[in-house]
């Protein structure tokens, strides 16, 4: 099979923005796909990718096998750009181990007493700034889910979510673009935040050995993978291994629940039902709302050679390639209409007209195969609950002055938004 390079033409002059100074990466990228057509490579500081965005191709992608073209790599080089090599290595409890049946259950009781004390912190009326306010729901549930005793409220709480706030993993693909300054500091804010979290992790985890008992289940399976190590090893151990799950689940929830209600403000009538307590619209709108916020690139790292069917030809793609495509470019343009808002569309997690698209996998929420979301039920559950609860509770009013639009050189999750969303409520 020929090589790409033989084949495929090369987008001349692009390049990634964790590499290159880039306005808007998405459509860099949608220009590159114009000239080039619907498979290219891009040559992007000494790496090379292969871009693809044809229905084969699509296909394709999703059928890699991890052993050959790695998800976890792809992102481990991603993520690793932001964060200090001591999150990852010797993990214990990783986060895709998180959603076990009674998991899910006992997130949705911390998100509902998250909801409880967002209520207490806004009063009856106020300005409060949307991303901020649905970012602090998500560490309050986050940390009451897994972090063990007394991290989510009072000092504590306070102090991690300063950590966590520089910690955030999601800035190697939201500000790409930033990585080179957090590189030449030698990640000096990322490693102090780190002791900070193993600091109030260790308190926390003082106070669970006083009362074993006090059913904090996943902290627990945390604290039982490291008892056989010596007390040092062990806190900064448990402490590590809530650090990636909580970096990892705060990524894209909590931004997807801020344009769900950018979304459900904007329209009357779903609005008034969701209001009333229909969750299973509600469900329906935060699916949609996180189609349409998609900006992720999702990535392959190419471990051995892997023959690859574009649709215009098959590769043999090399070892030390990435093949990619990107989901802003599928998922409004696959098949006419995709660019409205219009939760009708699905049937539960489906589509309802998926075979009106020249594949079904070219649009996606939260992603096709193998590598498809575990955590898309709790998700959808949890943002529906969210949703429900403080339209519910308030009358809502957008004070931005222009529509909230994405951070332009984000290449990676769901959206973030790129200037304040200050939203006025007053109780109902
Ligand atoms: C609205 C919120 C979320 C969205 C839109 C979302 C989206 C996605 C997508 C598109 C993928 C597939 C990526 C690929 O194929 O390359 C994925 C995978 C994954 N997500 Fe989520 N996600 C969300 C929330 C979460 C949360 C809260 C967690 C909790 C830790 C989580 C954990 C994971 C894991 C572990 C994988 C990898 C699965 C695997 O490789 O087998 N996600 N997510």
């Amino acid at each position: 099979m020929p090589n790409p390079l033989d084949v495929l033409p090369v987008a001349d002059g692009i390049g990634l923005p964790w590499d290159v100074a880039v306005d808007d990466a998405v459509a860099a990228i949608a220009a590159a796909r114009e000239h080039c057509g619907e498979s290219f490579v891009v040559n992007s500081g000494g790496e090379q990718y292969l871009f693809t965005f044809s229905p084969t191709g699509v296909e394709s992608f999703y059928a890699l096998v991890e052993e050959a073209a790695s998800k976890g790599v792809a992102d481990f080089l991603m993520l690793r750009r932001k964060l200090p090599e001591e999150v990852f290595a010797g993990r214990r409890l990783l986060p895709n181990s998180l959603f076990r049946r009674d998991d899910v259950t006992s997130y949705l009781a911390n998100l509902d007493r998250a909801l409880d004390a967002t209520e207490i912190e806004l009063g009856e009326s106020g300005t409060v700034d949307l991303f901020a306010l649905t970012r602090r729901l998500g560490h309050r549930m986050g940390l009451a889910s897994w972090a063990g005793p007394g991290c989510a409220d009072g000092e504590a709480f306070e102090r991690l979510v300063r950590a966590f706030d520089v910690l955030d993993g999601s800035d190697a693909f939201v500000h790409p673009d930033a990585m080179a300054a957090v590189a030449a500091s030698g990640m000096r804010a990322e490693r102090a935040a780190l002791d900070e979290v193993a600091e109030v992790i260790e308190a926390s985890l003082q106070q669970h050995d006083s009362t074993p008992e006090n059913g904090d289940q996943l902290f627990s399976r945390i604290v039982s993978a490291w008892a056989m190590e010596s007390p040092d090893v062990r806190s900064r151990g448990v402490a590590m291994d809530v650090a990636l799950i909580h970096i990892a689940s705060m990524s894209n929830l909590m931004a997807a629940l801020g344009w769900a209600l950018v979304d459900l403000i904007a329209h009357p009538d779903q609005l008034r039902l969701v209001a009333g307590g229909d969750r299973e619209l509600a469900s329906s709108c935060a699916l949609e709302s996180t189609r349409l916020a998609q900006r992720s690139i999702m990535a392959r790292a190419v471990l051995e050679p892997v023959t690859f069917d574009t649709g215009a030809g098959v590769v043999d793609v090399p070892k030390g390639w990435t093949i990619a495509t990107l989901l802003p470019l599928l998922n409004t343009s696959a098949a006419a209409g995709l660019e409205e808002w219009n939760p009708s569309r699905w049937h539960r997690h489906r589509l309802a007209d998926a075979h009106a698209l020249p594949s079904p996998m070219l649009v996606t929420a939260f992603g096709h195969g193998r590598h498809s979301c575990p955590a898309q039920p709790f998700s959808l559950a949890a943002m529906a609950m969210a949703m429900t609860r403080l339209v519910g509770r308030y009358d809502m009013r957008p004070e931005w002055t222009g529509h909230p639009r994405p951070v332009p050189a984000q290449i990676g999750g769901v959206a973030r938004a790129a200037d304040p969303c200050p939203l006025g409520y007053t109780v109902r």
